[in-house]
């Protein structure tokens, strides 16, 4: 959630720290801060508010720095409370993310000494410096890593010591190296400027960067021993990162949704043939008997819909469960358990400790995950790749729909190996998905009935989201981009629901946004519209072009091309992000830094 970036080396020290602080803003942006080693003394500087709202930064001649933009979880907002955090003689500098839990514990082992923060973090550099009363720093950081409890990621520096070192156990941490500069980030992608290569540290392992030698030390502290990694190669020309001329990055993503799409489909169907990127042979699923699909957020939301297809398509049992439900419940999985982890970042916490849970369980793990090199991708047996490309917005929008683009694919591949469609079926199923891009395209352009729903509504409280089938998952993804972006509070419900309690909210200041395609559950649907309109509340309607009966029911409509039903969802959630994207900019809200929010969330 918050973002590391520590750099030693001949360069600007202060500039590359900041410019990798600010390529992980998207991460945290509560404060930030930076600490920066020059032969005799440790300089500090911190702040709150965004690292993009530095102007100025008097460079120091440092040749070694840690920095940190922070996403509060112990401590308020403050300066006090924002990284680098030292100890009290200001000989050790850490930047950290994650959680210690067993921070009440651990400060026994430095009575006496001033706690200036309310952070879990302040506790690392104290007890790295009360044991560098009797061992090198190196040695120092070993004892403590070993005392820590929780999931955490950390970088140190000392005063007087050549050594960068960081700790992994839970939470992301990546170094490169290049030529005699070093990097060490939170996430990959910070470092594609400087190295095509990546020394990816992992759970249980320090790594120890001597700035004089320009050595690499890999030290696994649960088992106590060195080891020995090598740098790998990951896709750098997956994150391009311009806005362009959109306002905001979640617009640009909306409007990339078509491109991303037909990127995702033409990596995977060679010749009408479902072939995933990363070798995914069929027979892989021969034993399978029931699917468990685990993710968090709008990932989650992928999940849903493609239990509709997975059950109606493949007709085996399927369970989408919250990853932070799954991780703790003691689930019943086995080897002819199917996981299939969903995930943008590759980094959420609780769908790693889920994967490593069905792990345990003798589960087979297929992640769909967006980022190369991600710990998901790394951990799981087998990955496909949504080819979104790098999501900055907060709110996630490509993400999700090439999530869903991988979902079908894959219903179909196993559906066609198990011979529950045949090869007519499965041509025809693609020739949907394929027109799917333009008819996408078709509703981007149509954006006047969108913002003038937003222009007479903007200013509501709340609102209600309503669908049935494999729409019923989009009115919570709806919902869901509403209230993190624009802070309104909205609910998402299968449309039958609403009479079992909703209903009793519904009055002319609650909108009720109904997705009304012509599906075996359409006429129920108008129903329910009716019952809305009958207590006075505004209906807004998505539905298919030149569907009239909606035209004269609703207050609103935002009329989608016809597709077959299991594919309406790609089109029935554009116009609901669009105008969670348009109510939110008309309030002024920060769109790609929706407050309280991040974009990785790398704790449970
Ligand atoms: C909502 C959103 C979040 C994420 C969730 C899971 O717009 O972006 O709900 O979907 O935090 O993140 P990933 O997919 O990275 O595991």
């Amino acid at each position: 959630m918050c973002g590391i970036f520590a750099y030693a080396g001949n360069d600007n020290c202060t500039k590359v720290i900041i410019d990798g602080l600010k390529s992980l803003e998207y991460r945290g942006y509560d404060s930030w801060g930076i600490a920066l080693r020059t032969k005799d003394k440790i300089t500090l500087r911190k702040n709150v508010g965004k690292v993009s709202e530095i102007n100025e930064l008097e460079s120091v001649d440092a040749d070694m720095g840690i920095g940190h933009t922070r996403w509060a979880t112990h401590g308020n907002v403050t300066v006090e409370n924002s990284h680098p955090h030292s100890d009290s003689e200001k000989r050790v500098y850490v930047v950290h993310n994650g959680i210690i839990e067993n921070v009440k514990e651990l400060k026994e082992y430095v009575p006496g000494d001033v706690f200036y923060s309310k952070t879990d973090t302040e506790i690392i550099p104290k007890l790295i410096a009360r044991f560098m009363e009797s061992s090198s720093f190196p040695d120092a950081v070993k004892k403590v890593v070993g005392m820590l409890k929780g999931n955490f990621a950390f970088v140190a520096i000392a005063k007087n010591s050549e050594y960068l070192i960081a700790a992994r156990n839970g939470s992301p941490i990546v170094a490169a190296k290049h030529n005699q500069n070093f990097y060490i980030s939170s996430d990959l992608q910070s470092l594609t400027p400087y190295s095509e290569t990546a020394l990816f540290i992992d759970d249980g392992e320090l790594l120890i960067y001597d700035s004089q030698s320009h050595a690499i030390e890999f030290y696994d502290f649960i088992n106590n021993k060195r080891i020995q990694k090598e740098a790998q190669t990951y896709d750098v020309n997956f994150m391009n990162c311009d806005r362009g001329s959109y306002k905001h990055f979640m617009l640009k993503e909306i409007f990339e949704q078509p491109e991303k799409l037909k990127a995702t489909f033409d990596v995977n169907v060679v010749n009408g043939e479902i072939r995933f990127h990363y070798a995914i042979d069929p027979s892989q699923f021969k034993h399978v008997q029931r699917i468990v699909i685990i993710a968090c957020g709008t990932s989650w939301h992928a999940g849903l819909v493609a239990e509709y297809w997975f059950e109606s398509l493949v007709k085996i049992p399927v369970e989408v469960e919250y990853a932070s439900e799954f991780r703790y419940r003691n689930p019943v999985i086995d080897r002819n358990t199917l996981i299939i982890a969903i995930s943008q970042s590759g980094e959420t916490a609780d769908t790693i400790a889920g994967i490593k849970e069905a792990k345990k369980n003798g589960a087979q793990v297929l992640s769909i995950c967006n980022v190369p090199g991600s710990t998901i991708t790394r951990i799981s047996d087998a990955t496909v790749y949504t080819q979104a490309g790098p999501e900055i917005g907060v709110a996630s929008t490509k993400a999700f729909t090439t999530q869903l683009e991988v979902l079908f694919l894959l219903t179909l591949m196993i559906a066609h190996y198990r011979n529950k469609i045949n090869d007519t079926e499965l041509k025809n199923y693609l020739d949907h998905l394929v027109q799917i891009p333009e008819k996408m395209n078709k509703v981007l352009i149509n954006t006047e009935q969108i913002i003038s729903i937003m222009q007479t509504h903007y200013i509501v409280s709340n609102a209600l989201f309503l669908g049935r089938g494999v729409n019923y998952p989009i009115a919570l993804e709806g919902a869901l981009k509403l209230k993190e972006i624009s802070y309104i509070h909205a609910e998402g419900y299968p449309a039958a629901e609403m009479k079992h309690g909703p209903i009793a909210l519904i009055d002319r200041n609650m909108p009720t946004v109904f997705i009304c395609i012509k599906d075996h559950s359409y006429d129920k649907v108008l129903s329910n519209i009716e019952e809305v309109k009958a207590r006075d509340g505004i209906v807004i309607a998505v539905a298919n072009d030149e569907d009239q009966r909606i035209g004269e029911l609703a207050d609103h409509v935002v009329f989608i091309p016809e597709t077959i039903v299991e594919l309406s969802p790609f089109l029935t959630v554009v116009p609901l992000q669009l105008l969670a994207y348009h109510i939110a900019d008309k309030r002024g809200c920060n769109i790609d830094k929706p407050r309280n929010l991040a974009k990785s969330v790398t704790v449970e």
